[in-house]
């Protein structure tokens, strides 16, 4: 069995794989069994200092299915918002996962309005469970924003720098900033994140989408008593804008450890994603759809992959294939470059033809 672990920001993951932030880690008992069933680490649910602020709806998933073959899911959307379970709870149940799972990794998603005190509180309180390290969550797209929280804070490169700094002041474990997709260029948000102090970033939270319309009612879905909202697009479909956000990312923010996520459903799309630079995997649309059992399949197929092309360590991945972006003008430029040389060899192989040809008929003619 290959070796699959790697430390990152001093925390030794046993696998790259991490459960994402979102239903898989909804309270201790499902995080305990993801424990159980070897996943690296996790990240519970976004928890914040007031859960009686927080209030989901019913339906709030959406799904885009295959034609003709409604159980393909080819892409999901969510409008839920972070956990609605009373921050007490939260904390006692972090520090009884991570008592009786000491070698797990435990990463706690935190999210707060725009306030020094209320960053300060939940990082310290948090921290106190004896998590492994915080996730920040500047980037959920749909309900925390009208809040000024998630993306909004994630989208403005400045308060992203401001809230990581007040996190950073008040943090003795790692703080990964989670970034939003949703932007132009996320490289500004990322950087700005990294100026704060961050000692890690997870990218990426979900895409905005409007998943559909119901073509009977003719209302968008998921449609809640008629209405909708836009909501985070997550699963199958994201996962090549997922690998450009991390290969941005991991070009602008060199040094800084990255946790790639987005439409990972199988090994082969997380080693992609390690490829361009993630340090460890996140999961969670594929996590709802397959079942927590699906880690199994992820080890079993980074393994294959880390023998077939004899890497010793995952973090030998890390990257790897960074170095083979460049800009257009440069491709067209070694396109040329090898069409002229490919010609220059057709040139050289016609002459060499001419001097065999040569020899032969004096061979014939001796
Ligand atoms: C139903 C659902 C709920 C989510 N809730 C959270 C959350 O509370 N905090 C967070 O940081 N991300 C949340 N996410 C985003 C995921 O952690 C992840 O960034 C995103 O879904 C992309 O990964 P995936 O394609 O593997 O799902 C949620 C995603 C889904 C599908």
């Amino acid at each position: 069995m290959a070796d699959l672990s790697i430390e990152v920001n001093g925390i030794k993951f046993p696998n790259p794989f991490v459960l994402a932030s979102g239903p898989p880690g909804t309270n201790a008992k499902v995080i305990k069994r993801s424990f159980e069933l070897g996943w690296g680490g996790i990240v519970c649910k976004t928890i914040s200092l007031d859960h009686s602020k927080v209030h989901n709806t019913v339906p709030r998933y959406g799904k885009l299915t295959e034609p003709g073959n409604k159980k393909k899911v080819l892409g999901f959307q969510n409008i839920e918002l972070i956990s609605d379970r009373p921050f007490e709870l939260w904390l006692d149940e972090l520090a009884e996962c991570k008592q009786a799972y000491p070698e797990r990794v435990l990463i706690a998603s935190v999210m707060e309005e725009c306030s020094k005190d209320r960053w300060v509180e939940i990082v310290e309180r948090t921290q106190a469970t004896g998590v492994d390290a915080l996730e920040l969550n500047l980037s959920c797209p749909h309900g925390l924003p009208e809040r000024n929280m998630g993306a909004a804070m994630g989208q403005n490169p400045e308060v992203v720098e401001q809230v990581v700094g007040w996190a950073k002041g008040a943090a003795k474990i790692p703080v990964w900033a989670k970034m939003t997709p949703n932007v132009t260029d996320p490289t500004l948000s990322a950087m700005a994140a990294v100026r704060g102090g961050a000692d890690g970033l997870a990218a990426i939270n979900t895409i905005l989408c409007v998943i559909g319309v119901n073509l009977e009612t003719l209302r968008p879905m998921p449609t809640v008593e008629g209405y909708t909202v836009p909501g985070g697009y997550s699963g199958r479909a994201v996962l090549p804008i997922a690998l450009r956000h991390v290969m941005e990312i991991a070009r602008s923010c060199e040094g800084t450890p990255i946790s790639g996520m987005g439409g990972v459903d199988n090994a082969e799309d997380a080693v992609q994603l390690m490829l361009l630079g993630a340090s460890t995997i996140q999961v969670c649309t594929a996590a709802m759809l397959q079942g927590y059992e699906m880690i199994s399949g992820l080890c079993d197929g980074l393994e294959t992959f880390m023998e077939k092309h004899e890497f010793n360590s995952v973090s030998e991945i890390v990257g790897k294939s960074l170095p083979y972006f460049s800009t257009h003008a440069d491709l067209v430029e070694r396109q040329l470059a090898a069409k002229r040389e490919k010609a220059g060899q057709a040139h050289r192989d016609d002459m060499w033809k001419g001097d065999i040809a040569k020899e032969t008929d004096s061979l014939v003619t001796d």
